[in-house]
């Protein structure tokens, strides 16, 4: 499952706060999501959750959630690791600042044996970005196959372990685009809009968005079952 979290900007200002408050309210979202996806039978959940375009707000916004999510891996670092869950930082390393580095290493360190989930955190991540970076990863005059290149496409974001592709990915906030998230692996995902707000996201919509999903016939470019 990949989650692109939208809409904490808007659910703020619906209610007269400022932005940060509402990435506050975001942060807290997750906690509730990822405590509520093991026993969903989640096994992957990957949260967009800064895209290397966002380097482009307003220097303020981004050092308040450069703060939260170093906040989120020291905090949730014991918690995950107690209940099992991987945490991995996806995305470029080369423009976060040091503390933040050594944060994600900690939190990457600490969780390494969880096997209940696997949590991947997009930060400064661009998926065109590492397309581009696991193509020119490849080996000259070699063909190279669609599960090779996933594997170097997984390279290219520091994704450990490699994640499979998307089944299912939800887009909170009314919006319906993908802003370049996870291109390559959302090949043949079901996509679920649903107008809540992130802030307000919680365990009973993401049981919703998996009905949804589970309502749905996954074809592959085969015929119908039903034919
Ligand atoms: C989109 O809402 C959200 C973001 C750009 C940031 C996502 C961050 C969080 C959910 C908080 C912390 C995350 C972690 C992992 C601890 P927006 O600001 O674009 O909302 P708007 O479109 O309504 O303005």
């Amino acid at each position: 499952v990949a989650i692109i979290m939208d809409g904490n900007g808007r659910w703020a200002e619906g209610r007269g706060l400022p932005r940060s408050a509402g990435h506050g309210a975001g942060a807290r979202a997750v906690r509730r999501v990822v405590r509520a996806a093991p026993a969903l039978g989640i096994g992957t959940l990957t949260l967009y959750a800064f895209s290397s375009d966002n380097w482009r707000r307003p220097a303020a916004e981004v050092a308040t959630l450069m703060e939260l999510f170093e906040r989120y891996l020291v905090t949730e670092r014991e918690t995950c690791r107690r209940h099992g869950i991987r945490i991995n930082v996806i995305g470029r390393r080369d423009r976060f600042a040091p503390q933040l580095l050594r944060s994600i290493r900690d939190a990457e360190r600490a969780t390494a044996a969880g096997r209940r989930l696997h949590l991947r955190l997009a930060v400064d991540y661009s998926s065109r970005h590492a397309i581009t970076v696991a193509a020119g990863s490849l080996p000259r005059r070699r063909r190279c196959s669609f599960a090779e290149f996933s594997q170097r496409l997984n390279r290219a974001v520091h994704s450990a372990p490699a994640a499979p592709d998307v089944d299912l990915l939800i887009r909170t906030s009314g919006e319906r685009r993908l802003s370049d998230f996870l291109l390559w692996e959302c090949a043949y995902a079901e996509f679920v809009f649903t107008r809540r707000p992130w802030p307000a996201f919680g365990r009973r919509d993401l049981v919703r968005a998996l009905e949804e999903f589970r309502s749905r016939e996954r074809r592959f470019g085969r015929l119908s079952r039903a034919v």
